[in-house]
């Protein structure tokens, strides 16, 4: 049982693998937090409660605190919390905000009972993680008929904890929520860093790092959807904790929309941490009877630092979030034309494009951007899905087949939720772009955002974009997304529901997920966003792989991947090898790195292939080999992160299967220095009674030492060098 509850003390206990979360129902009906961290045993945690924050606290709504009891504890704002609710003496951050039609921002959320269930009920209209025990308890507010159901779900085999909240109106009169976060929970101190991870294009989920203060520390989006500028992810590391040491604890939300995040230095000495749909510009009216669910949060707990938090994430996303048709399985290994030719394209430059990686082992060949409508540059024809048979006089067959007939599958790049205002779609449906009366867009590349909040906006998309994947034999779909929402409004939703907007646009691209990605189990799609700027944890639910930036020079992936990797799996980070000078930086690195850096996730080719010699096919052959000798060890392993390139010279990932009898070690240096130390390259996750034989090395050595000594890094004498380490277990 993963889920127990212990009658007399009201607690509850819910042990993962390695980790127990409990709380309890207190004397006034709380749900109050005990402990998140290491297994324990079920004892009665309740020795540990305490008073603290006592600065003019205000006691229980109603209640008379007999005199001389001062340390009594009987005001909400002393409760290590489950759930914090505003106006009745609790002035930490709330979790929820709901309004009555009086106006009143009062409520007191009590437990009223609970249900244990065997399995999770999946979110209605959103992504979430699968199965696990879980564990729902009911509050509610006995003045207004407001309500709201804690689910909490834990996986024996995984140190995660999801969590969600569903907020209902259980009475007669309408309510309007001004905030609905997912969760909350209390850690007892606050000596803790918040690790976080922010970035823009083309620079993606760089790690941040602040110390926990008093206040609140807070992360967010306003531009519905999670965004590159910060990912929905929040850690707390205790102050010294390490990559590889000390306690961690992570929040995760599976959302695609506008968030926050907060971890906030309360004056009792503890952190309170919740977050979930961002109450900026939001709103929610629940008439009688309705409920709104909030996404799932999902926390997870390592004491093997930063490092070990990260493996929580990537085992339970790879178990029970991603797709479990493609999580661990071997991906399509693509050519994509869009660096090798942009919008200047014709039938016969694909065929040569394609023609020129036949045989390699490359098996799927992606038509980017422009195959559509009037599309020869950015500034048109989004929404028009239909092939533009001047650019393809042969129409998308004609090319289909020559990729099928050289044996390789055929891909398709879509951007469903835009329009281009040079469109036919935007000239007859201009109000179905995303838009405020009387005033002007917002442009980005001359497009705007269809409206995905309306059924009938979202039905268009649905059947232009399965008619094409009907009509064609199409195996793969690149879903991009190149901007955000700037004036959001919906043309015949009422002016109160207007502050619905981002968590219904959220809803619609689920919606638009269910019915193209899951209508069509046969093709694979990967999520796309302007690079990588929607890599969020519900997007995976549906993309078992994400372009991870629009920068593929080798240098800035090290960053950007290793960055990425702090919550999200190898198998999740598409990457391509491309041309040099890269079109970002305009660096030039060996083909040597640039493929090895994207061998760290499901790899790909993007340049112009057409100009391939047959040199260059036989060194594309042996390397699509050696990654696919990998694949499956990157995909199924356990990570670790031997270097940061933030913040030294050098790069490492080291990757180790679950059963430690293989490992792979990447490693990269980014400037050679004269006359520099000789440095050790460090090995990580190996078991140390067992022996290895280090081909690169030709040497057989023991697990414990190649650890405690490390690797020679015995770079070439150049900048920008790659070495990789294979280690392959002797008994
Ligand atoms: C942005 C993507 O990140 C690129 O890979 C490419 O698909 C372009 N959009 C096409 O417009």
């Amino acid at each position: 049982m993963a889920i127990t509850f212990d009658q007399v003390s009201k607690t509850f206990y819910l042990d993962g693998k390695n980790i127990t979360y409990a709380f309890f129902i207190n004397e006034w009906n709380y749900a109050e937090h005990l402990y998140f961290g290491k297994t324990i045993g079920h004892d009665d945690l309740r020795f540990i409660r305490s008073m603290g924050g006592l600065s003019a606290l205000a006691v229980i709504p109603g209640e008379i605190r007999p005199r001389d009891t001062w340390w009594r504890m009987d005001s909400y704002h002393v409760f290590p919390s489950e759930l914090t609710f505003y106006g009745s003496g609790d002035y930490r951050e709330s979790a929820v905000l709901a309004e009555d039609i009086q106006g009143v921002r009062v409520s007191e959320l009590l437990y009223v009972s609970h249900e244990i269930l065997p399995e999770k009920p999946a979110i209605c209209g959103m992504p979430s993680m699968k199965g696990g025990e879980t564990l729902v308890v009911h509050l509610q507010d006995k003045y207004n008929g407001f309500g709201c159901d804690l689910y909490y779900t834990v996986y024996e085999d995984a140190d995660v904890v999801a969590r969600r909240a569903v907020y209902r109106n259980n009475g007669a009169e309408p309510l309007t929520l001004r905030r609905a976060y997912s969760f909350a929970f209390s850690l007892m101190d606050q000596e803790y860093d918040c690790i976080t991870l922010h970035g823009t294009w083309a620079r993606e989920r760089r790690i941040d790092k602040t110390p926990m203060h008093h206040g609140v520390f807070s992360i967010d989006s306003k531009r519905t959807t999670s965004s590159a500028v910060l990912n929905p992810f929040l850690a707390l590391a205790r102050k010294g904790a390490t990559e590889e040491h000390g306690d961690v604890y992570g929040v995760s939300l599976v959302y695609s929309s506008s968030f926050v995040l907060k971890a906030e230095g309360v004056n009792d000495g503890r952190t309170l941490i919740t977050g979930g749909i961002n109450d900026f510009d939001f709103s929610w009216k629940l008439e009688p009877g309705t409920c709104l669910e909030t996404p799932e949060a999902v926390l997870a707990y390592s004491n093997e630092g930063v490092g070990g938090m990260s493996r929580c994430y990537h085992d339970a996303y790879r178990r029970y979030l991603i797709n479990d048709r493609f999580a661990d399985q071997p991906r399509p290994l693509v050519i994509n034309n869009w660096e090798g030719t942009y919008f200047k394209f014709n039938t016969e430059k694909l065929k040569a494009l394609a023609d020129g990686v036949a045989g390699t082992g490359i098996d799927t060949f992606v038509l980017d951007d422009g195959w559509f409508g009037v599309r020869n540059d950015e500034y048109s024809g989004l929404g028009d899905w239909f092939v533009n048979t001047q650019k393809l006089e042969g129409g998308l067959k004609d090319i289909i087949d020559h990729v099928h007939g050289l044996g390789m599958r055929f891909g398709l790049w879509f951007e469903p939720e835009m329009v281009s205002e040079d469109s036919d779609l935007f000239r007859a449906h201009p109000d179905w772009a995303i838009g405020a009366p009387g005033r002007p867009r917002c442009r980005t590349r001359l497009q705007f955002m269809l409206d995905l909040t309306r059924k009938e906006v979202r039905d268009y998309i649905v059947d232009a974009i399965n008619k094409v994947l009907r009509e064609n034999e199409i195996d793969y779909v690149k879903w991009d997304y190149n901007r955000n929402v700037t004036e959001s409004w919906s043309v015949g939703r009422e002016p109160e529901r207007q502050a619905e907007f981002a968590h219904r646009y959220a809803l619609g691209v689920y919606d638009l997920c269910e019915r193209i990605v899951n209508a069509n189990p046969h093709i694979f799609f990967e999520g796309c966003a302007g690079g990588g700027a929607r890599f969020d944890p519900a997007m995976l639910a549906y993309f078992p792989q994400i372009w991870t930036s629009d920068d593929t020079d080798a240098e800035e992936r090290t960053k950007i991947q290793y960055g990425t990797s702090l919550v999200y799996p190898l198998s999740s980070m598409s990457c391509h090898v491309s041309a040099v000078p890269n079109h970002q930086t305009k660096r030039i690195t060996d083909l040597k790195t640039r493929t090895e850096i994207a061998h760290l996730g499901p790899t790909g080719y993007e340049l112009d292939s057409s100009t391939f010699t047959d040199a260059d096919r036989e060194e594309i052959r042996n390397s699509v080999q050696a990654f696919r000798s990998i694949e499956a060890l990157l995909y199924q392993g356990d990570l670790y992160r031997t270097e940061n390139p933030m913040e030294g010279n050098y790069f490492g990932l080291m990757v180790v299967s679950k059963d430690k009898k293989q490992g792979v070690l990447t490693a990269y240096r980014r400037t050679l220095i004269a006359n520099e130390d000789p440095a050790v390259l460090k090995v990580r996750g190996l078991a140390p009674e067992k022996k290895y034989y280090v081909p690169e090395l030709e040497l057989t050595l023991q697990g414990s030492t190649l650890m405690g000594v490390g690797l020679p890094a015995k770079f070439k004498p150049a900048d920008f060098q790659t070495l990789v380490f294979h280690f392959l277990a002797q008994d």
